[in-house]
């Protein structure tokens, strides 16, 4: 079946090549209004209302995401699980601003994603959110070293390839800097692609089956890098899995099915 997306601006953001490589101002959970004034916005690092997205296909409309109603609050973990096509990589969309909701509300990092155009929301990502895909999506021509500095270059710090390296030796590949991806391990590749993920230090990660190209002992290494930095840097994370072990080691799981939560399957550790 041939699906393509309502509105113009999706194809667009979906082929984005660079996910988080932007430069913005950084948010401090306040907005400014018309007149200048702060205002406080949502506690939730992510709250959608109401979220529904709807695609086209020749057969009609497809209802990927439906009456999705969700709260993250800043420096949880969340699990979200659910049996393959039940709308978890297309809800971590929605919060990335890849996609965009067909319609309800969806608040991130205390920014409106509907009221955003596509450089905005650029910027916004860029500036609030890493991502970290289950295939790594790092650039074949450049070293690690380069790939992880690519993200801050953008955001025009002067430092990037210090800062680079020294995020390079937290996930413990100091002595791979100058690897290009094609050297390095599938293992390897993924820390090279969270440390470039986490590189502007956003309050959001989002993962998407971070550990599903990794063998079991390499995907455990991941996981326990991923969540010694999310909790050393206080961030929130969003994890997509499959593993209901994985799903246990976040303080919260909710559970997709047919593009709605299921409420009462909502765990809290
Ligand atoms: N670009 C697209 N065009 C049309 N339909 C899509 C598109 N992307 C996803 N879908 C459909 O939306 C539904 C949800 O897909 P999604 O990728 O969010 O599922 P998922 O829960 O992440 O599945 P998996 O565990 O297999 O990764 C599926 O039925 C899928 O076919
Ligand atoms: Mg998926």
């Amino acid at each position: 079946m041939v699906v393509v997306r309502q509105g113009p601006e999706h194809d667009q953001a979906a082929t984005k090549p660079q996910r988080d490589g932007t430069s913005p101002p950084q948010s401090d959970g306040l907005n400014s209004n018309h007149n200048g004034a702060l205002r406080n916005v949502s506690q939730s690092i992510v709250a959608l209302q109401d979220v529904q997205l709807t695609l086209t296909s020749r057969a009609g409309p497809v209802e990927i995401l439906r009456d999705v109603n969700l709260d993250v609050e800043p420096g949880q973990s969340l699990a979200v699980v659910g049996p393959s096509g039940s709308g978890k990589t297309s809800l971590l969309m929605v919060v990335a601003g890849l996609e965009r909701a067909t319609s309800g509300g969806v608040e991130v990092a205390g920014h409106d994603l509907t009221s955003l155009g596509e450089d905005e929301l650029a910027l916004m990502r860029g500036a609030e959110i890493g991502i970290v895909f289950q295939s790594f999506h790092l650039v074949p021509t450049m070293t690690a070293l380069e790939n992880v500095a690519l993200p801050l270059e953008f955001a025009g710090a002067t430092n990037a390839f210090s800062i680079a390296r020294e995020l390079l030796h937290e996930v413990g590949l100091a002595p791979r800097v100058d690897h290009f991806p094609a050297q390095l391990s599938g293992g390897e590749q993924q820390r090279v692609a969270i440390a470039r993920a986490l590189s502007r230090s956003p309050k959001l990660i989002l993962a998407d089956e971070p550990t599903g190209n990794l063998d079991g002992k390499t995907g455990r290494q991941i996981i326990d890098l991923l969540f010694g930095l999310q909790r050393r840097r206080q961030a929130t994370l969003v994890l997509v899995t499959h593993d209901a072990a994985l799903a246990g080691a976040c303080e919260r799981t909710i559970r997709m099915a047919d593009g709605r939560i299921e409420r009462a399957a909502e765990l809290v550790a």
